[in-house]
């Protein structure tokens, strides 16, 4: 029996000044300690003995750095409509996110699954940034243009709201191989209302 009904979920992205986040398949930029962020934050959990569930595309998947896998306290759900091979490093292939969402409030993973992080690409970001249950997005602006043919959706600034600090992000800008970047987060209104 699993003691709840709902999972938060939390979206993930590095995008640069027009809001881009890949070029032919990968990312467009190469910035270590911005990824070293990413994977921090996807795979620290709050609770003893929990896990995140990530759920990403199979193009998102395949863009995944090799060195970081597998990721520890994660269980990865790759979207793919024609997969059926599960690649190594992914636990499960869902075949739409309203599977990946069940799984995640069904036994055998609802007692041990903490945060659903959603890790892309474009499609999966404009979906579940509109499910209810997702209460946080975290963006790094790069504050550079690049050349890019994946951008991440329009947040709905009515929706939420951009945080002048947040627990366990860096406040002050980044700089990386010669780039400037901030680390945001962007957390449902219904949220800090109440
Ligand atoms: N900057 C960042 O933070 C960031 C983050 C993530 C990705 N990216 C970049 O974004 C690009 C990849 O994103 P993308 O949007 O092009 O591709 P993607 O969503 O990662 O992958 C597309 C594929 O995933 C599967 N898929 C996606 N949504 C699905 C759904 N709802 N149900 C079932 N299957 C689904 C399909 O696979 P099948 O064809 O097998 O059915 C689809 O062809 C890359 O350039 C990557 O580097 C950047």
């Amino acid at each position: 029996m699993c003691d709840t009904h709902s999972k938060p979920i939390k979206l993930i992205a590095a995008a640069c000044k027009n809001l881009g986040i890949g070029l032919k398949g990968n990312l467009p930029w190469h910035l270590p300690n911005e990824y070293k962020y990413f994977i921090n934050k996807v795979t620290s959990v709050t609770q003893p003995g929990k896990k995140n569930l990530l759920m990403l595309g199979r193009i998102s998947f395949g863009t995944f750095d090799e060195k970081y896998l597998p990721l520890p306290n994660c269980v990865v759900a790759l979207l793919s409509k024609k997969e059926s091979n599960l690649p190594k490093h992914a636990h499960y292939i869902c075949r739409n996110e309203e599977e990946v969402l069940k799984m995640a409030v069904t036994p055998p993973l609802c007692d041990e699954v903490e945060t659903i992080w959603i890790l892309g690409g474009v499609e999966t970001y404009r979906t579940m940034m509109k499910h209810p249950w997702c209460d946080e997005i975290y963006l790094t602006r790069i504050e550079a243009d690049f050349e890019c043919d994946t951008f991440f959706p329009k947040i709905n600034q009515e929706v939420f709201s951009l945080m002048d600090k947040y627990p366990g992000v860096p406040s002050e800008v980044q700089e990386e191989k010669g780039l400037t970047y901030v680390f945001q987060v962007y957390k449902r209104i219904e949220n800090i209302k109440s």
